[in-house]
């Protein structure tokens, strides 16, 4: 079962396992939506491959709110009568309720939520329902509805990315003068702040938000009217339902209407670079919990136990949103490589789009609900943070800066010279402020006791004062600038 069906699990069906043919005349007999020209039913193999109606009934809002605004096209234009017409939108809305009360039955050999709602639709009023499939077909139905959906997907972790940043930029502003080692190769590289920590994250996450935003703009048009690939006979108003759906206009070709699953790549794109933002993050939290760092502690609501080991706190919660970036990259190539080499228009290739869809925003939507409480509860280590910042010779870079500012040496030779003295504390066994001044005129006579002011991380800290860079008072700015431009 994919994660879509245990969300759907629970209606009266004979969906919910493979789909039935013993037993099951209607996956036996031909097909009474097309039924003309077949004479036998599809093999036992066929009726367990074909349908889609085990993930797809999640798009049965969608589609209804596609098919009643089609109707009302159809109405509007007297392509249907405003009897007839009102039969189906009163129709859809009881077929609406019926599922959403759980009465309704999901039948697997009416293969996809756009027959199963149509037959309904049937029972419920009769011939009229036969009306609604004037002027479309299956194929921009499909397409459309899968926008409206992806297009609600997006807003939602639009929603959930912005609670993750203000979960990040809160850290920032009280964690905006703890020190800590900045790592490049995870060696402690220069010291900088728990806080420009965190907006590193803000700003990776904004980005996300860019790309989803951007990809939004792109999917919001409406491929309804496109029919079956070459549009149709009948005066339609696509600009009637675009606008109805909440879509910017309608698509412009109509073949490119139903072969196009762009839309649901840049989403998958969008969201495997997010999951590759969470899991790094997730990553960090994993090693800053380790006891070697102990840089924080995690709240009881994101870890668990060991039923062995009393002492453990394990961070469960982020070690699986590390790893559930996985399957959202996954989704990616599936839907990648079912895409490619797909020759135009609509081919049945394409119904496998929504589970690797649904499994990824799914996917994104908990691992965004599990870091936004994660970070919310995560208590720094002030005294550890600091403590790690007192190894590695951390302030290296300030003594070379120093030497070129205040004697004047090059860069370069200034870079020499520290590596010389670095040398030194490491044979000595201390850090570099410990070594006494004596010593360090050994190496460079233009060495002054001013020097060590500038080795201590907080004054390293402070002194970051370029754009961007780690400044206490650099931090705060930039936490209620990113409170402005993100929540
Ligand atoms: N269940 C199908 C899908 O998900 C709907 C479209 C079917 N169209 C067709 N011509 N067979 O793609």
């Amino acid at each position: 079962m994919t994660q879509a069906d245990q969300h759907n699990a629970g209606n009266g069906d004979d969906t919910a396992s493979q789909p039935a043919s013993h037993g099951d005349p209607a996956s036996q007999a031909a097909n009474t939506m097309w039924g003309g020209r077949f004479a036998g039913g599809p093999s036992e193999a066929m009726a367990a491959i074909n349908p889609s109606i085990g993930f797809d009934r999640r798009l049965y809002a969608e589609d209804i709110q596609a098919s009643r605004a089609h109707c009302r096209m159809l109405i509007e234009r007297g392509i249907v009568s405003r009897t007839d017409g009102q039969a189906i939108l009163d129709g859809l809305e009881t077929v609406k309720r019926e599922i959403e009360q759980g009465s309704f039955s999901f039948k697997s050999a009416l293969e996809d939520i756009h027959m199963n709602v149509e037959s309904r639709l049937k029972e419920l009023i009769g011939e009229p329902a036969g009306r609604l499939h004037t002027a479309r077909s299956r194929n921009d139905q499909v397409a459309t509805d899968l926008r409206l959906w992806t297009r609600a997907a997006v807003d939602r972790l639009d929603g959930q990315l912005r609670a993750v940043q203000r979960a990040l930029i809160e850290q920032a502003e009280s964690g905006a003068d703890l020190v800590m080692p900045g790592y490049t190769h995870l060696q402690a590289a220069q010291p900088v702040t728990l806080g420009h920590h965190m907006l590193a994250y803000v700003e990776m996450f904004g980005r996300d938000r860019g790309r989803l935003a951007d990809a939004r703009k792109r999917l919001n048009e409406c491929p309804l009217g496109a029919a079956a690939l070459a549009g149709t006979s009948f005066p339609i108003d696509r600009e009637m339902t675009a606008r109805e759906l909440g879509f910017d206009r309608p698509t412009a070709n109509s073949m490119d209407s139903v072969a196009d699953r762009d839309f649901a790549l840049e989403v998958l794109a969008a969201g495997s670079t997010l999951a590759m933002h969470l899991s790094r993050l997730c990553e960090e939290l994993i090693l800053w919990c380790n006891e070697g760092f102990a840089f924080v502690e995690l709240s009881d609501a994101f870890t668990t136990g060991s039923s062995i080991m009393p002492q453990k706190k394990n961070p469960d919660g982020a070690e699986l949103v590390r790893a559930k970036s996985g399957r959202v990259i996954g989704s990616l190539i599936t839907l990648f490589t079912v895409m490619k080499g797909l020759p135009l228009t609509y081919g049945k290739d394409m119904q496998e789009d929504k589970e690797p869809l649904f499994d990824a925003c799914d996917t994104l939507e908990l691992c965004l609900a599990c870091t936004a409480g994660m970070i919310q509860d995560m208590q720094p280590n002030a005294a550890n943070l600091r403590a790690a910042t007192q190894k590695g010779f951390i302030t290296a870079t300030d003594l070379a800066d120093w030497l070129v500012r205040v004697p004047g040496m090059p860069f370069r030779d200034a870079h020499h010279v520290v590596g010389r003295l670095v040398k030194l504390a490491e044979d000595a066994g201390c850090d570099l402020p410990d070594l006494p001044l004596g010593e360090m005129q050994a190496v460079d006579p233009r060495i002054t006791e001013d020097v060590f002011e500038v080795l201590t991380v907080d004054k390293a800290a402070a002194s970051r004062t370029s754009r961007g860079g780690t400044a206490p008072d650099n931090v705060r700015a930039a936490a209620t600038a990113a409170r402005e431009h993100f929540l």
